[in-house]
């Protein structure tokens, strides 16, 4: 058993409910790796689960889903890692805010040496959502217009990047003319301000009346009737996310009515459900590093000891891109 910092959750709720305190951790078990962490990732989804909207397995847990580091030791059974290894992961339960954890193997993912701890655990969680979304739930098409949903936040910028490259046009919404700004420079040709403009008049404009034939929202409650009405006949809505809330109970006939739509609310661990598929995304991920496609804007950068802080900055909408915690 070692001792380390780490934030954790004792009550579900506000950023204030995030603790910073030593915990135990152990050594690694049959198939498990300890990894001394680097950078942690900071994600929407941690805040998910600090206010109970995705359960937690137990309470107080620490929480973070996403970092980059050492492994430290190796436990039975593990053959593609050795102590000194660079690794990252997206892992599959909470646990990432901490100076070390202890992981299933079969979730890390060996860093080249062209992707820096601080780029890993920026891009990494972030960056394998973008590629299944526009390679996996729908595959993205040269020619093509789609609409993003807070292009300018961390998911929403990679996807602008990835699809600017494959020849895609990119309409995404902002809050603000600064995000309109960045999300412009990283390849979304058409931001729309939605606290000033009428999305769906303006995407229809657009589309020369027709609709897009997919839409990625990761935001949610504010936004899903929007994304549902900025579709053209037969086209799909990818939902992944909810920073906007929940998306109420729906009656599936309306997507008769709006155009025999299409419909899907996709996770990350069904698009990683082995380590085959983990290392095939990750790789086209890291592909598209190397070349200088994706490129994640590092927002800020926290002390582990300020996760509250980060949280509700996070929450604020006061960030764009991806922001890290420091051990
Ligand atoms: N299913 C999956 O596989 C998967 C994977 C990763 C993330 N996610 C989910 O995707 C969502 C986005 O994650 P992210 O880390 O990329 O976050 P993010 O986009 O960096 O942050 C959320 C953004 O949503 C917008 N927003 C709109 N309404 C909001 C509200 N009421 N409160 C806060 N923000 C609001 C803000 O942009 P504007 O200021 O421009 O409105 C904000 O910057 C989260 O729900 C996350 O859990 C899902």
């Amino acid at each position: 058993m070692t001792k380390v910092y780490a934030v954790r959750v004792h009550q579900l709720g506000g950023p204030e409910q995030l603790r910073y305190e030593q915990v135990e951790v152990g050594e690694p078990g049959r198939g498990e790796a300890s990894v001394r962490h680097t950078a942690i990732g900071l994600n929407f989804t941690d805040i998910h689960f600090r206010t109970g909207r995705y359960p937690l397995p137990s309470l107080p847990h620490v929480i973070g889903m996403e970092a980059a580091g050492v492994i430290e030791a190796i436990g039975d059974g593990v053959t593609a890692f050795r102590p000194g290894d660079r690794v990252a992961y997206a892992a599959a339960t909470p646990g990432a805010y901490a100076q070390a954890a202890v992981m299933p193997a079969s979730r890390l993912i060996k860093l080249p040496d062209f992707i820096d701890d601080e780029a890993a655990a920026a891009t990494l969680l972030k960056g394998l959502t973008a590629q299944y979304l526009i390679r996996g739930a729908y595959t993205i098409k040269q020619g093509e217009t789609i609409l993003v949903q807070a292009a300018a936040g961390g998911v929403g910028l990679i996807i602008c990047q990835w699809a600017r490259h494959l020849g895609t046009r990119v309409v995404g919404t902002v809050s603000t003319p600064e995000k309109a700004a960045l999300a412009k420079a990283n390849g979304c040709s058409d931001p729309i301000i939605y606290t000033r403009e009428d999305v769906v008049a303006r995407v229809r404009e657009l589309s020369g009346g027709a609709g897009l034939p997919v839409v990625y929202d990761g935001v949610g409650g504010s936004t899903y009737e929007t994304s549902l009405q900025c579709l053209k006949r037969r086209g799909l809505a990818v939902f992944y996310g909810s920073a906007g809330g929940i998306i109420p109970p729906f009656d599936l006939w309306r997507l008769n009515r709006m155009g025999s739509l299409y419909v899907t609310y996709a996770g990350l661990a069904d698009y990683l459900h082995d380590h085959v598929e983990m290392d095939e995304r990750a790789a086209e991920l890291f592909a598209m590093m190397r070349n200088g496609v994706v490129k994640v804007p590092i927002h800020k950068r926290y002390r582990l000891a300020d996760a509250s802080q980060a949280h509700a900055d996070l929450e604020g909408r006061r960030t764009s891109g991806a922001s890290l915690l420091i051990p």
